[in-house]
């Protein structure tokens, strides 16, 4: 994929690799305090984004899914919040657990099942949606908040 093609606003990826490629493209636009909201199915390809945003922001530690965690907090040219809201049972919880005390502060946050805390989200929310399409390449759109927030479904 060339740079050139990251105006767009949808991508269709072929590959793991692929798809973390965007991710990193993605992280060198970011700046410290943006929020990036990964919403698709299971195994649609958000940890692997995550994980290629990782990479663009130079962080070597192995990036996990931190289902059980909900948090986990990475240092490389930015902090790196990876938060998974699977398993956060309602928005109140998050927010009493300290959850939405870092999403907008001086790291940058992504999500993994945004849709579980989007009241905690703020309107400068980056949304990246993936889709599996039917021969398996995932189609991902990413809405910045200029052209308006996208509805994801639940
Ligand atoms: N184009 C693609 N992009 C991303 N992943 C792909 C692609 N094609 C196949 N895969 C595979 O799909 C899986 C995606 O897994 P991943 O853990 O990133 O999904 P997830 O959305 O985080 O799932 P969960 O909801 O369980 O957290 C990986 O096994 C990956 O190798
Ligand atoms: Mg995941």
């Amino acid at each position: 994929m060339k740079p050139a093609d990251f105006r767009a606003d949808v991508f269709y990826t072929a590959s793991a690799d692929e798809t973390a490629g965007l991710g990193k493209m993605l992280a060198g636009t970011l700046k410290a305090g943006s929020v990036v909201a990964l919403s698709g199915g299971l195994g649609a390809g958000k940890t692997i984004f995550a994980k290629g945003m990782a990479k663009g922001l130079g962080i070597e530690e192995e990036v996990t899914s931190p289902t059980y965690t909900i948090v986990s907090t990475y240092e490389g040219r930015h902090i790196l919040n990876h938060i998974d809201a699977y398993r956060v049972p309602d928005e109140r919880d998050f927010y009493e657990t300290g959850g939405r005390d870092i999403i907008g502060e001086k790291g940058i946050s992504v999500i993994e099942w945004p849709e579980h805390i989007r009241s905690a989200l703020p309107s400068s929310t980056l949304w990246v949606v993936i889709t599996i399409l039917d021969d398996g390449r995932r189609r991902i759109q990413i809405e910045s908040p200029e052209h308006g927030r996208i509805q994801a479904s639940e």
